[in-house]
């Protein structure tokens, strides 16, 4: 069964389920995606500027080089916190007028020119990298989308467990939960009140903190490392 997250509810439906047992949403990229570089999605490997999941609709060469430079710097700071965002799209449209992108090593190039490495040893080109793809497959409307239907069709005692490998992915997964445990998120730490669930919720959190891999995993799978996996489950009707 092939298609967007968000269409859950109707490709279950198309096949008359009405209630889930369970379900698991391992989000992002697969290792073959960004192994791949046909699919555009590595600024490691030199490939076509894609970047699309679902292989239709407007890919990442779409973005970078036509959308208006205001637009495409709100893309690179919301999706990707890049801090350069405005440096980056001025670079990028100064770049376009004289030649179009065509190639991801091409567009890293050109970030790279204007963003300096920082202490994390991260490429400069990651975060804008990460806030194309989320652009170009709406991941994050995606992703709301799925919570809300997934939690919807579960039965009595069945779970919705998500595993998320950013911090945008695991803001939405986290407050999605802890509304529908009937808690609202605690203003900080220093306000436990906001812990109290507020109504008879449906569902309660499987566990209040993310299971977050360990060392072994980590070495074994380092892609893991920002990994967290979240759970929530139906009370009783
Ligand atoms: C982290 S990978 C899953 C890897 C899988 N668990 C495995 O072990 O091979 C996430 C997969 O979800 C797909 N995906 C991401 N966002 C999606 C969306 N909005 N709708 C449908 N599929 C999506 C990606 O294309 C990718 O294949």
């Amino acid at each position: 069964m092939g298609g967007r997250i968000s269409e859950l509810g109707e490709m279950l439906a198309a096949r008359n389920i009405d209630a889930l047992d369970g379900a698991v949403f391992d989000l992002g990229l697969s290792s073959y995606q960004i192994d791949d570089p046909s699919r555009g999605f590595s600024f490691r490997l030199d490939g076509p500027l894609d970047m699309r999941m679902g292989r239709e609709g407007r890919d990442a060469a779409m973005i970078v080089n036509l959308c208006p430079e205001s637009e495409l710097a709100d893309i690179l700071y919301k999706y990707g916190d890049e801090k350069a965002a405005r440096r980056v799209a001025k670079a990028v449209v100064e770049r376009r007028k004289v030649q179009k992108f065509a190639t991801t090593a091409d567009l890293a190039g050109v970030i790279r020119s204007v963003v300096r490495p920082d202490k994390s040893g991260i490429d400069p080109a990651t975060r804008s990298f990460q806030a194309l793809r989320i652009a170009v497959n709406e991941e994050l409307s995606d992703i709301e989308t799925a919570l809300e239907q997934a939690a919807a069709l579960l039965k009595p005692g069945a779970r919705l467990v998500v595993v998320s490998f950013h911090s945008l992915e695991d803001r939405i997964v986290k407050h999605f939960f802890a509304e529908q445990a009937g808690r609202k998120p605690a203003a900080s730490r220093h306000d436990p009140a906001g812990l109290k669930p507020t109504v008879a919720p449906l569902f309660k959190l499987v566990k209040s903190a993310p299971v977050l891999p360990g060392l072994a995993e980590i070495r074994a799978n380092p892609r893991a490392r920002s990994a967290k996996l979240r759970a929530l489950e139906r009370l009783a009707a």
